[in-house]
């Protein structure tokens, strides 16, 4: 059985949509803080059980039978990631998986200044500990572009802190190549270890107002903003400074370089392009 935690949010129920479209619903398993999100999957057959990092009791049971886990890394910065990611990862071996994923971040080197970079380093490290394969999907930044941009479709500018390139990724993409390899559809290759999975081109802020402007037939400017006068702007729109802040490493780690890699493996693995930022950002302006 493939067991998905994560099936209630974003990329774990898009890859539980892949999957079921690869194996059969009786193969696939997920484990949910919430089982009455995940009730049209149980409703097609797929097993639900309920499981939260905080609770390996739980978890063994959601578990129990798992070939392979997909662990999807969890979201609240305030918690011990690292703690309940090994507490989980200590549930997935004795449940018997072969092979655990875990949603890891491109970029998770050391020095990198985002934060989230030392949970997935440190959850990395605790899995080549295990005992057991592994695969880390270091993803792409796929944050939507609202997230990314802000509000240039009303103000005509990308008015954001200096940037460096990053290959904007779809969340989409990456969750159907997860299922693919979760489903073996690339048995010839070997998935050991960490893995990038990003758009075939990183770009900058440069770049997305050069398309934009393309796009829209409209002139959208570029505007870098001083870090400081960006955090006081963010906290002015009624965003925690903490919270600022902590964004404000993930600019400092894309314009040290951190994320600039782009990938051909997603592009294997899907056996056709990634979305491209252009292709996104077309979408976007159609919505
Ligand atoms: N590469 C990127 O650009 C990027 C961007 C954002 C996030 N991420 C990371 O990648 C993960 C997956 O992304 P996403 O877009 O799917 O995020 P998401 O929509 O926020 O989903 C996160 C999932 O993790 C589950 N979860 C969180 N804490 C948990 C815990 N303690 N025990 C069990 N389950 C827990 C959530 O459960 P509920 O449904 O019950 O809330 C949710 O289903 C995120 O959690 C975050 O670590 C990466």
């Amino acid at each position: 059985m493939i067991v998905v935690t994560g099936a209630t949010g974003g990329l774990g129920s898009a890859t539980v949509e892949n999957l079921l479209q690869r194996v059969p619903a009786d193969r696939i398993g997920v484990s949910v803080r919430n089982v009455a999100g995940a009730r049209h999957f149980a409703d097609r057959g797929v097993r639900v059980r309920q499981g939260s990092y905080e609770d390996p009791a739980a978890l063994r049971d959601s578990f129990a039978g798992a070939e392979q886990v997909l662990l999807v890394s969890g979201n609240d910065p305030a918690a011990d990631l690292i703690g309940l990611h090994r507490d989980a990862i200590e549930v997935a071996v004795a449940a018997g998986a072969q092979r655990i994923l875990y949603t890891s971040q491109q970029g998770a080197v050391p020095g990198n200044p985002y934060p989230a970079s030392e949970t997935h380093m440190a959850t990395e490290a605790v899995l080549a500990e295990s005992g057991v394969a592994w695969t880390a999907l270091r993803n792409g930044a796929y944050g939507t572009l609202d997230q990314v941009l802000g509000p240039w479709q009303r103000t005509g500018e990308i008015a954001q802190p200096e940037d460096g390139p990053v290959p904007y990724t779809d969340r989409a993409d990456v969750a159907e190549a997860i299922a693919v390899i979760l489903a073996g559809d690339r048995s010839y290759r070997s998935f050991d270890g960490p893995i990038n999975l990003t758009a075939p081109t990183a770009v900058t802020f440069d770049d997305f107002a050069a398309i934009a402007s393309e796009l829209t037939g409209r002139t959208i400017e570029r505007t870098v903003l001083d870090d400081e006068q960006w955090v006081a702007d963010q906290i002015a729109i009624g965003v925690p400074e903490q919270a600022a802040r902590f964004m404000l490493t993930w600019y400092q780690a894309s314009r040290a370089g951190y994320f600039a890699d782009a990938d051909p493996l997603l592009a294997e693995i899907l056996g056709r392009e990634p979305r491209s930022a252009a292709d996104r950002l077309a979408d976007h302006i159609a919505a």
